[in-house]
């Protein structure tokens, strides 16, 4: 065996000892994997297939990756949180890395909460929202120890709110004692005028998580059970009282949080700004026509699945106020769509029953009226399916690809499919199958007009060592899959792939279940990154940006010095991502119609915000290879 260690001339000496020595399967593998670098190594390898690059970061900067965006300084902001890890959560420890792929440098940002499973969506200055996040981790039923459960606080006193800190105490009638997990503040109740004109009052209502005081089964009870709150005096106690759902020793979801961020690429920090209405965990950020942010979804302050309140996020005041009611599972793919609807691509990750709120469809937020998307096939495993807008964002055309069962469930599908909204009734047309059954499939869209699909796993959190090595790329011109270079990193639940500013696709994350292929051991974060790089980066030299504005308005024209104008064959404006759980509602890649110019092309942007979301863009040429510039970045503005 030593022999084999230092071959002179590596594939040829290590076949030929192979087949003269012929001991067993060890050496194969060995020989076979020599093969396959010298393979995958050949240039003509790369231009067909791409490129894969795995990169280790000092064991400092390491962190679980589970959100990543691409901030318009060209860095990706890597968000942890407590990375699905409790110990962490309970010590308070929160990271967020920002990283330049370029340079290969970064550094840890003070992140001041924990925004682990929160939302995200970028605002028209380009910096990210982030909203919500975790409040407590979830409970298995072997760690619950003491039975707890929701409990609702009802103020029936218009002339004031009340603050409850966390450790409040609630007494059942059989004398059983709760404190609660966090500190909530139950609103004033409202004076509302009822439809014949008289005044009713709604009581101010909050709900906190409570853990009986007690062990066991001793504080077990049926919900609906009124409790007394300790230490309320007066008024306050004739005003206010409290109702609990039922209290049991059962799994505890996660709790979520209102609290929400604006992460600054300037000055790389988080600012503070006013905390949504609702506490959320796995929400969606969605942009809506007008450029304001929904927040949809999510798990709230108790563990249970929002009803179907949404929050306005107001990108100009930086204030949140009520959006329409409309249930959604949770981290829906909600897209913004030329009609100014959002597109419910019926793609969600995580939470909420199989049987409610999961048909695709386009929701009109103004009227708050929903429009059925049918045909999708397998509807039942769309749950950990992604969902794109394909390239060119004006044919209005989004996939859905992969998916599996709701929960835990052992199946997966190879299914895509695509909804054609330019139609007036849309529905659903199958597309051509993914080389595996997966869920969470990375899909990012390209400057050339192709989609890279990559990763995923064919069970839940990549059960049984399922996780996929594949890679192919979407054509949406001839509706194909091409076969890609296999990524040498499996990636599963939490984790993400985005578009660079020089057309490689940074992939990041996962987070298996289990360390093995026989599930007999916790699994690992993923902390290394591989980035893609695709064939046409090996097509010969590429085409160059070299000067522009940095801002242009919507339907307006503009000037941009390039290389050899005559090159130039596409112009592409591509939203940068900001990707979790299978989720990234910001790709997008507009076309841009073009003239040549002397020294350059003239491009137009289109007039339309529900097709161009204002906001900061790479602009990519492409010259006839379908080779694409590095990008420049651009401001998208009124
Ligand atoms: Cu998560």
């Amino acid at each position: 065996m030593k022999r084999l260690r230092k071959p002179r001339r590596p594939v040829m000496a290590v076949v030929l000892v192979a087949v003269l020595a012929g001991n067993g399967p060890i050496v194969s593998q060995f020989v076979s994997g020599q093969v396959h670098q010298y393979e995958i190594n050949q240039p003509s390898y790369k231009a067909q297939y791409g490129h894969w690059q795995t990169i280790e970061l000092p064991s400092a900067l390491r962190v679980n990756a589970v959100h990543t965006a691409l901030l318009q300084t060209g860095k990706l902001l890597i968000i942890a949180g407590s990375g699905n890890d409790q110990q962490n959560f309970e010590a308070g420890t929160f990271k967020t890395l920002l990283w330049d792929p370029v340079t290969g440098t970064g550094r840890l940002i003070p992140t001041p909460s924990d925004m682990f499973c929160g939302g995200h969506a970028f605002l028209p200055d380009g910096r990210l929202l982030v909203a919500g996040g975790t409040a407590r981790y979830e409970q298995l039923p072997n760690k619950v120890t003491n039975a707890g459960g929701p409990m609702q606080i009802v103020n029936d006193s218009t002339a004031s709110s009340h603050a409850f800190p966390q450790g409040t105490v609630f007494v059942a009638d059989n004398g059983q004692f709760y404190r609660s997990d966090i500190a909530v503040t139950a609103p004033p109740a409202r004076s509302v005028r009822g439809p014949r004109g008289r005044l009713t009052t709604v009581p101010g209502r909050t709900e906190v998580w409570v853990d009986a005081v007690n062990g066991g089964r001793a504080g077990l009870a049926y919900g609906g059970a009124p409790y007394h709150i300790a230490g309320l005096g007066g008024r306050d106690f004739e005003n206010i009282h409290a109702v609990g759902r039922a209290m049991s020793l059962a799994k505890e979801d996660f709790q979520g949080t209102n609290a929400a961020y604006i992460f600054d690429p300037y000055s790389e920090r988080y600012e503070f700004v006013p905390p949504m209405p609702h506490k959320r965990w796995y929400p969606s950020l969605a942009t809506l026509a007008d450029g304001n942010l929904l927040a949809v979804s999510g798990l709230d302050g108790v563990g249970q699945i929002v009803p179907g309140e949404t929050d306005l996020f107001n990108i100009k005041t930086l204030s949140w106020s009520p959006g329409p009611f409309h249930y959604f599972p949770t981290y829906p793919a909600l897209f913004l769509t030329t009609s100014g609807r959002l597109f419910f691509t019926g793609s969600s990750t995580g939470y909420g029953p199989a049987t409610k709120g999961r048909e695709p469809g386009l929701w009109d937020v103004q009227s708050n009226t929903f429009q059925p998307v049918t045909g999708l096939p397998d509807p039942a495993e769309a749950e950990t399916s992604a969902s794109v807008l394909l390239p060119p964002a004006q044919a209005q055309r989004w996939m859905l690809l992969g998916g599996g069962g709701v929960g835990e469930s052992p199946l997966a599908t190879a299914r895509t499919a695509i909804a054609d909204l330019s139609s007036p009734n849309p529905t659903y047309t199958a597309g051509p199958n993914l080389a595996l059954p997966t869920r969470y499939p990375e899909s990012v869209i390209l400057p050339d007009d192709t989609v890279l699909v990559s990763g995923g796993a064919g069970d839940y959190r990549g059960k049984h060592g399922s996780d996929n090595h594949v890679a192919r790329i979407y054509h949406p011109e001839t509706n194909t899959f091409t076969q890609a270079a296999a990524p040498e990193i499996g990636r599963d639940y939490h984790s993400e792939a985005v578009l660079l500013p020089d057309g490689r696709v940074a992939t990041l994350g996962s987070n298996p279940l289990y360390g093995d292929a026989e599930d007999s051991g916790p699994g690992f974060f993923e902390q290394r990154i591989e980035i893609y790089s695709p064939p046409y980066l090996f097509h010969g030299p590429r085409p160059q940006i070299t000067g522009g504005p940095q801002a242009v308005a919507l339907g307006a024209s503009a000037d941009f010095t390039t290389s050899n104008p005559s090159d130039i064959v596409k112009v592409r404006l591509i939203h940068p991502s900001a990707a979790t759980h299978v989720t990234d509602l910001q790709q997008r890649s507009i076309a841009l119609t073009f003239t040549r110019t002397a020294n350059g092309v003239q491009v137009t942007i289109p007039p339309q915000q529900t097709l161009v979301p204002l906001g900061w863009y790479m602009l990519f040429v492409d010259n006839a290879k379908g080779v694409p510039s590095v990008a420049r970045w651009v401001q998208v503005t009124h």
